[in-house]
């Protein structure tokens, strides 16, 4: 194919309805910004998004588990380095329970350096008898209730850019630098043991994985090959012009890829058949997932690895349920029967958060961790029965101690979700509510094979 019918292609899109696009007020303003994006290096490398490809291979296969999360949104405030290590942090932590208990290699795959805009149900927001434009995420306008900050601002697009490049940067020194390497298991716990039984639980783990480290050393292995891990980057593909922007050719194998990030999803809000998101998606050769909420049929997945997938290839489509606690164990079912049944290669990743949010009293929007570990039951008591491989989980969540989810080892109640509810969209699990959640997986996954 030659290049200029593959650019020809990644803007088919254009000519197809968009869902959840921002109404910019100036064209010649996003035309200025788009360009300044398209001269931009890219943030990740097209043999960095095969290599990820390959291991979601492995999903598919049965041979490895993704743990993918972050926060719902990521804002531009929040991109320090604290909040960025304390998020990898606590997914290195829950990867090693994950690895360690369940002894299965985790792909580590951040909601993170990227995820900046967000899908809305309306396009506005009322308080107080006032309207004003629904926040579509910091690449597109400001959280603040006024009417200045919900104003649509193209050059957000640029600062998410940055921001997605120092995040990427800080997540490739800790992960590569000897930040992440197994031998510090101690010590991305030590502020956290003493306070809570999930800290405690997790310090068992990290004792006997040191032992374990002692004993390969003893028998000749090479300790250094502990010392980095592999981390990719995701975020929704939303914003079409970002992407398309970010998108270049690569030049080893003059295929498309989407440069913003390793691996991108499309909403469950935009995922149409013939809507423009999957036809953009279609056209770049990156590991690509899709949620899936509880009224999809199982002719809807077929259509779409159809349309995103048609050749098969292992890896490349990750399939994100979202059905909420009470329906995934009647609406999983039929899609993964048919689906298995075509042969399809798809990982099948729970996202256990978005089929279970609901308004507190008080007005927060929250959710139970027993509801989130309920649907994550249910997803590997699916996949058990139809002899599947329960694939990995999506989920929400940060590495501070917010007081968002209800529920936990260290519980917190509805009462007081107000104390440190810090999150610009949807509500995410602290440290201890993750670390309980990933030993519970871990449990689950050891009682699956
Ligand atoms: C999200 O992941 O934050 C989200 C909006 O999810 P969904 O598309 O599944 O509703
Ligand atoms: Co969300």
């Amino acid at each position: 194919m030659s290049t200029s019918s593959v650019t020809g292609d990644l803007d088919a899109w254009r000519a197809l309805p968009a869902l959840q696009q921002p109404d910019w007020d100036d064209p010649a303003e996003v035309r200025a910004v788009t360009a300044e994006l398209a001269a931009q290096p890219p943030l990740v490398f097209a043999g960095e998004c095969e290599l990820l490809k390959g291991r979601l291979a492995e999903v598919t296969r049965g041979e490895a588990f993704v743990l993918q999360g972050g926060d719902c949104a990521e804002t531009f405030a929040g991109s320090t380095a604290d909040a960025v290590r304390n998020k990898l942090k606590t997914l290195l932590q829950m990867a090693v329970v994950l690895t360690y208990a369940a002894s299965v290699p985790v792909v580590k795959i951040g909601r993170m350096a990227g995820q900046f805009a967000k899908p809305r149900s309306k396009p506005v927001e009322t308080r107080g008898g006032v309207e004003l434009p629904a926040y579509r995420g910091d690449a597109v306008n400001g959280f603040d209730f006024t009417e200045e900050s919900r104003r649509n601002d193209p050059q957000r697009l640029l600062k998410a850019y940055h921001c997605s490049a120092v995040t990427l940067n800080l997540c490739r020194a800790f992960t590569k630098g000897g930040y992440a390497d197994l031998r510090q298991v101690h010590a991305w716990n030590q502020d956290f043991v003493a306070q809570s039984p999930a800290g405690r639980r997790y310090e068992q783990v990290a004792g006997e994985i040191d032992r374990a480290l002692t004993f390969m050393k003893a028998c000749g292995a090479n300790p250094d090959e502990f010392h980095g891990v592999e981390f990719y980057s995701s975020h929704e593909a939303l914003l079409l012009e970002y992407e398309r922007a970010l998108t270049r050719i690569d030049s080893l194998s003059g295929r498309p890829y989407d440069v913003s990030a390793h691996f991108l999803w499309l909403g469950e809000r935009t995922r149409q058949l013939d809507g423009a998101h999957v036809e953009f998606l279609r056209h770049i050769r990156n590991p690509i997932g899709v949620k899936l909420g509880p009224t999809t049929s199982a002719d809807d997945a077929l259509a779409l690895i159809e349309r995103l997938n048609p050749e098969g290839e292992p890896g490349r489509l990750t399939f994100i349920t979202r059905m909420g606690a009470g329906k995934i164990r009647d609406a999983l079912p039929p899609l993964i029967e048919k689906v298995h049944r075509s042969g399809a290669p798809i990982a099948w990743v729970c996202d256990p958060m978005h089929g279970n949010t609901f308004e507190a009293p008080s007005g927060h929007k929250t959710r139970r961790l027993d509801a989130v570990l309920d649907e994550v039951a249910g997803f590997f008591e699916v996949h058990r029965a139809l002899g599947t491989h329960p694939g990995g989980i999506h989920i929400e969540f940060t590495g501070d101690d917010v007081t968002e989810c209800v529920g936990g080892g260290r519980p917190i109640v509805e009462d007081d979700l107000h104390q440190r509810y810090e999150t610009a969209c949807d509500p995410r699990l602290n440290r201890g509510q993750s670390l309980d959640l990933a030993f519970m997986v871990a449990e689950l996954y050891r009682e699956t094979r």
